[in-house]
């Protein structure tokens, strides 16, 4: 099954629980929660006890997408307020391997997310130890930006890559993501999709996740 995963950066948050329960309504199945640190990206957004906070308003899967430097200073925190999936940078580490299973001993899933320059065999020793494989398809640290249709390709590599390595990761794609894309990605090997503004930037963002659902109908995945 293809996963949805709202992007909170788009979320209105002087109305964060309604809008959690949009989504929740409209069939979500990640809460995907983008941090960023103002130095591995140039936008700041929140920390662990936002998260926490957060905990309090959904039970779904909280996917964590850390754009932060030294991810391992953080990941314990992160985890602790409630993370479910923890994904760092592959850029931003250079212990990847060791974070990978120290975020799976503390319980949570483990996840590396690539920036558009980075190839996807850059993964081919670290494979293993992914519960989810991130492939950015904008240039990460901000919301509603245009698609690197490059990606399309880094997608089928990615599916390559787990189709013969560790078929259970689970492959998300973020960045510039709607209802002209959804079924390309899909079709390229694509299973979480993360989206923004493409959900949380419109009126409606419960109908908005209905919609992308039904646009996936009768897609046929790689
Ligand atoms: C960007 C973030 C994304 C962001 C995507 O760096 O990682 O999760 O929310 O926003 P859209 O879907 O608007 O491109
Ligand atoms: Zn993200």
């Amino acid at each position: 099954m293809i996963k949805i995963a709202p992007s909170l950066l788009s979320a209105d948050f002087s109305e964060i629980k309604e809008q959690i329960a949009d989504v929740q309504r409209g069939g979500a199945d990640y809460l995907h929660i983008d941090v960023m640190d103002g130095r591995f990206v140039p936008n700041i957004t929140w920390g662990p006890k936002i998260v926490g906070d957060l905990r309090k308003c959904s039970a779904l899967p909280f996917d964590c997408h850390l754009m932060i430097e030294e991810p391992e200073r953080y990941v314990g925190d992160f985890r602790k307020a409630g993370a479910d999936l923890i994904s760092f940078h592959y850029e931003a580490t250079p212990h990847a391997q060791r974070l990978l299973a120290h975020i799976r001993s503390l319980g949570a899933k483990a996840g590396i997310a690539i920036c558009p320059q980075t190839p996807v065999a850059m993964l081919e020793d670290l494979i293993d130890g992914l519960d989810l494989l991130l492939v950015m398809s904008v240039n990460p640290g901000f919301g509603g930006q245009e698609f690197i249709a490059h990606s399309l390709e880094k997608v089928r590599q990615a599916r390559e890559l787990i189709d013969r390595a560790n078929p259970a990761c689970e492959l998300e794609v973020d960045g510039g993501i709607g209802s002209e894309n959804i079924g390309s990605l899909v079709e390229a090997g694509a299973r979480v999709l993360v989206m923004g503004s493409s959900i949380f930037g419109t009126p409606d963002p419960e109908g908005s996740v209905r919609r992308m659902r039904s646009l996936l109908t009768g897609v046929s995945a790689r």
